[in-house]
């Protein structure tokens, strides 16, 4: 597998995924020919994730896919709900787990998150679990603790050599145009790696990249992906329109050729 230096220096490839969250049609789709050039070019997994309906056509034109969500069942009478084993099925192979939108606006907790997270990697997915603090907790500095708790609870309980991702994204971050200082996500980072060696022991640990999302654009990326134990970026509002997230992709650079060895 061709493989790139994190920001730590440990070889994880780095990630790159747009999450379209409810705000595209169906016409969106004619983004993806533009986005997939930029992410043949770049030393990155490159994943969207459109609306459910839209999974399957968004498959077979060079990008991985990826679902917003999925069931923590495997089948069953669960109206409006998709299984993991479907999203498969049909061809995904990310999927984004405990965004914050889901946990504020549907009670999503890290008890339920870890289940999907369990649900999602049985059916061969790689789960991307999303963990991040509110302004609240940032301003009573609690952040840290807050995030890394929030890590520690999601995380499926025994998830062996499946490969899975954490994309820490500060509330108060998303869609705002704020983010953090590289000071203050290296150092998120860190103490989620911290929390991911405590749990998973430090080879497992080292395998798993962490995303930063919130407020990412062509003009912040190539210094968010400087930034140590970040390992890629999850990206909202500008994963939309391929004029603003090929930039954003071409910020990974190290073309594919540099990879072979
Ligand atoms: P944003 O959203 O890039 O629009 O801030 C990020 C996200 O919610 O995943």
């Amino acid at each position: 597998m061709r493989q790139q230096a994190g920001g730590n220096g440990s070889a994880r490839r780095r990630l790159v995924v747009g999450n379209w969250k409810m705000a595209a049609g169906a016409a969106q789709l004619d983004e993806l020919s533009a986005i997939a050039a930029a992410a043949a070019r770049v030393a990155a997994d490159v994943v969207i994730c459109p609306p459910m309906p839209l999974v399957p056509l968004a498959g077979g034109r060079g990008l991985g896919v990826g679902a917003q969500d999925c069931h923590h069942l495997a089948g069953g009478a669960y109206t409006g709900c998709t299984s993991a084993a479907l999203l498969r099925e049909l061809g995904v192979s990310h999927v984004i787990l405990g965004h914050s939108e889901r946990r504020r606006d549907l009670g999503e907790t890290d008890a339920l998150v870890r289940a999907k997270a369990e649900a999602a990697l049985a059916a061969g997915l790689l789960p991307i679990l999303c963990v991040g603090e509110a302004a609240a907790e940032r301003d009573a500095g609690r952040a840290e603790a807050f995030v890394t708790g929030q890590v520690a609870a999601a995380l499926p309980a025994d998830p062996g050599d499946r490969p899975l991702a954490i994309a820490y994204e500060p509330v108060w971050s998303i869609g705002t145009g704020l983010t953090p200082t590289p000071h203050d996500i290296g150092r998120m980072h860190g103490a989620i790696r911290r929390t991911l060696v405590a749990a998973l022991g430090a080879m497992r640990a080292d395998a798993v990249p962490i995303l930063y999302g919130g407020s990412v654009a062509g003009g912040n990326a190539a210094t968010l992906l400087g930034v140590g134990d970040v390992d890629g970026l999850l990206v909202g509002g500008a994963s939309l329109r391929a004029r603003d997230f090929v930039p954003i992709v071409d910020a990974v650079g190290g073309g594919p050729a540099l990879l072979a060895a």
